[in-house]
């Protein structure tokens, strides 16, 4: 029995008794960056997974025993089949599932609104599967309101006539909803991801109760709260959090190097301070599905409510002004060498959005080597992770991976990517001119230089 007895019903038991002793089956809608991992998670912990996605190359990729995400090995997809997983585009199996979760993209579109079709898409294709008693988590990130005003209403227009639960109504012809927000930080090793709290808010106790039995499982800590929007405004205020401080320093980074002081030595001796504050690191700009996305999703909100969020304008705004920064300093360092930017030959080092990471969307590298472009510098770039940059949304490349050798042929080398594989020793004694936009050759003393 639960301790929830006020919200109990035959439904509420059933599932909370599948997930205790773990025949709960689960469905991961969306297998990329979040749910792909959700998968292994869960998994691990003995249940059965059942993966959906349309891409039926990823669902193909994922039948052999393969993977297509740099830092998942296939032996972790393979132990995963062998734990029941498998993965399919066939919505229909969704009424053999008791929970389901939600992690498909929630992008921007070309007017910097947010864009639902995808959670749209996703709600449309379940409602005709859903059953009674099932919980369906939201875990794509999303504006405050989104799992109440778009999800459950898409999801109550299903052929049976079953209705959220909401309030002390956990009846018969109810299913759960709840959202949980993903907090994964790709490539930080320091917290093992069940670690990392999962906070939790369901449309009534009921779901809220049973979405925090879910990731206890593969969660050592969940933070249940009232209402699905405080859990969506929960993950926003973490990444706003992050973006604003973030334009902060890189706004400062700006004055100190007008000053002539060394910001991340500033950083540095900051941080040694006990209590109140927080390092953050200025770079290239800001990227990847969360910081430079987010922040609008709350802002296209607010206008809803005649408010007009300040912070996050000003913070887009000097982040977005970091690549046309890198861009200027690195002219102005060939200049400093009687060279233009126009002709010289530029190499761009590391295109992913940060460090040690397979993932190019958003990347300030992207918009810097397109405005290095287009000043006529003849550019190339090396990445470990990319033997190829195509076309996406907002830029088309179609550039080939540069070795790393015989660097004394580019007029400059543009760290945008630190990546730990890179020898920046061997980098630095190797080039003519180095803009480090990470502080990579921190310590490396050098005339050619340049942190920017
Ligand atoms: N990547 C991260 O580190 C991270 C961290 C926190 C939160 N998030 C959030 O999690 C969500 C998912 O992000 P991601 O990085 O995993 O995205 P992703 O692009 O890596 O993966 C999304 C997957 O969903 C699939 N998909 C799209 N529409 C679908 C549909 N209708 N049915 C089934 N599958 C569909 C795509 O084919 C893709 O495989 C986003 O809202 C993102 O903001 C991501």
């Amino acid at each position: 029995m639960s301790t929830a007895q006020t919200v109990s019903s035959a439904h509420f038991e059933s599932l909370h008794k599948k997930l205790a002793d773990r025949t709960a089956r689960i469905g991961v809608i969306g297998l990329g960056y979040v749910g792909l991992p959700l998968v292994l998670l869960f998994s691990e912990q003995k249940f059965r997974v059942t993966g959906f996605d349309i891409d039926k190359t990823k669902v193909d990729t994922l039948a052999q025993g393969g993977s297509y995400i740099v830092r998942i090995p296939e032996t972790e997809i393979q132990a995963a089949q062998a734990a029941g997983f498998t993965a399919t585009t066939d919505y229909s199996r969704i009424a053999e599932m008791d929970a389901v979760l939600i992690a498909v993209p929630t992008p921007l579109n070309d007017h910097h609104e947010p864009d639902l079709s995808f959670i749209v898409a996703t709600a449309e294709a379940i409602a005709p599967h859903l059953r009674a008693g099932q919980l369906i988590v939201l875990e794509s990130t999303t504006y405050p309101g989104t799992t109440e005003e778009l999800l459950v209403p898409i999801l109550e227009k299903n052929p049976r006539g079953l209705k959220a639960a909401r309030g002390e109504n956990n009846g018969n012809s109810t299913f759960f909803v709840a959202f949980s927000p993903e907090r994964e930080d790709p490539g930080n090793d320091t917290v093992a991801r069940a670690d990392i709290p999962k906070v939790a808010g369901g449309f009534n106790p009921a779901a809220t109760e049973l979405c925090c039995k879910l990731y206890g499982a593969i969660f050592h800590r969940t933070v249940p709260v009232s209402a699905p929007a405080v859990a969506e405004m929960t993950k926003l205020l973490e990444n706003i959090y992050r973006c604003v401080n973030i334009a902060l320093v890189n706004e400062l980074k700006m004055l100190c190097l007008r000053m002539g002081i060394n910001i991340w030595e500033v950083i540095q001796a900051a941080s040694t301070k006990p209590f109140g504050f927080h390092p953050f690191y200025p770079g290239p700009g800001i990227g990847g599905h969360c910081i430079p996305l987010d922040p609008f999703y709350l802002s296209w909100k607010a206008k809803e409510y005649d408010f007009h969020t300040r912070f996050i304008e000003l913070a887009g705004e000097i982040n977005l002004s970091m690549p046309y920064h890198v861009v200027a300093a690195t002219m102005e360092a060939l200049n400093r060498r009687r060279k233009s930017l126009n002709g010289s030959k530029v190499l761009v080092l590391g295109v992913a959005y940060k460090k040690d990471i397979d993932d190019l969307r958003e990347s300030p590298a992207l918009t810097i080597i397109e405005l290095l472009q287009k000043e006529g510098a003849q550019v190339s770039y090396n990445d470990p992770f990319f033997e190829y940059v195509g076309h996406g949304r907002k830029y088309k490349l179609e550039m080939q991976n540069t070795p790393l050798e015989n660097l004394q042929r580019f007029d400059a080398v543009i760290i945008v990517t630190d990546h730990s594989s890179y020898d920046y020793k061997w980098i630095v004694q190797h080039s003519q001119l180095v803009i480090d936009t990470r502080n990579a050759t921190k310590g490396i003393v050098s005339e050619k230089v340049v942190r920017c």
